[in-house]
């Protein structure tokens, strides 16, 4: 679902496009990057993915898988997710949460994220 949603991407500015797809009580939702001209505004594929799950009700994520569709065969880095997701989904997962990274492998949330912001 992350591949087919990455098709999706609108990405006219930096022909990188992504797809992400989140697990949420046993339903999966999807996201693409969504890019505007005014570059600080656009949304990475995987918060657009994790807000679609919360907005439709739910707000524990069990896992997450993230393609880039465009990578090419270049360095892992430009498939693994960005720090601003890294702190929203530690909002609703929690340090095993697993992250499927296409291209690169299956990690958990604690070795991308080692220590999150929180107010707890
Ligand atoms: N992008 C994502 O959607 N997720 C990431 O984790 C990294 C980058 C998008 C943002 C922008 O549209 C394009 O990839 C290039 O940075």
């Amino acid at each position: 679902m992350a591949r087919a949603a990455a098709r999706n991407g609108y990405a006219p500015y930096s022909n990188f496009r992504v797809g992400a797809a989140v697990l949420a009580d046993g339903k999966v939702y999807d996201g693409c990057n969504i890019e505007n001209a005014s570059y600080g505004l656009t949304v990475c594929a995987e918060r657009v993915a994790v807000f679609n799950a919360i907005s439709a009700g739910n707000r524990r994520i069990d896992a997450i898988a993230v393609t880039c569709l465009d990578a090419g065969n270049g360095s892992p880095s430009k498939r693994l997710p960005c720090g601003a997701w890294r702190q929203v989904i530690s909002e609703f997962g929690d340090e095993i949460t697993p992250v499927i990274v296409d291209g690169v492998g299956e990690m958990r949330l604690r070795q991308l994220l080692p220590k999150p912001f929180s107010l707890d």
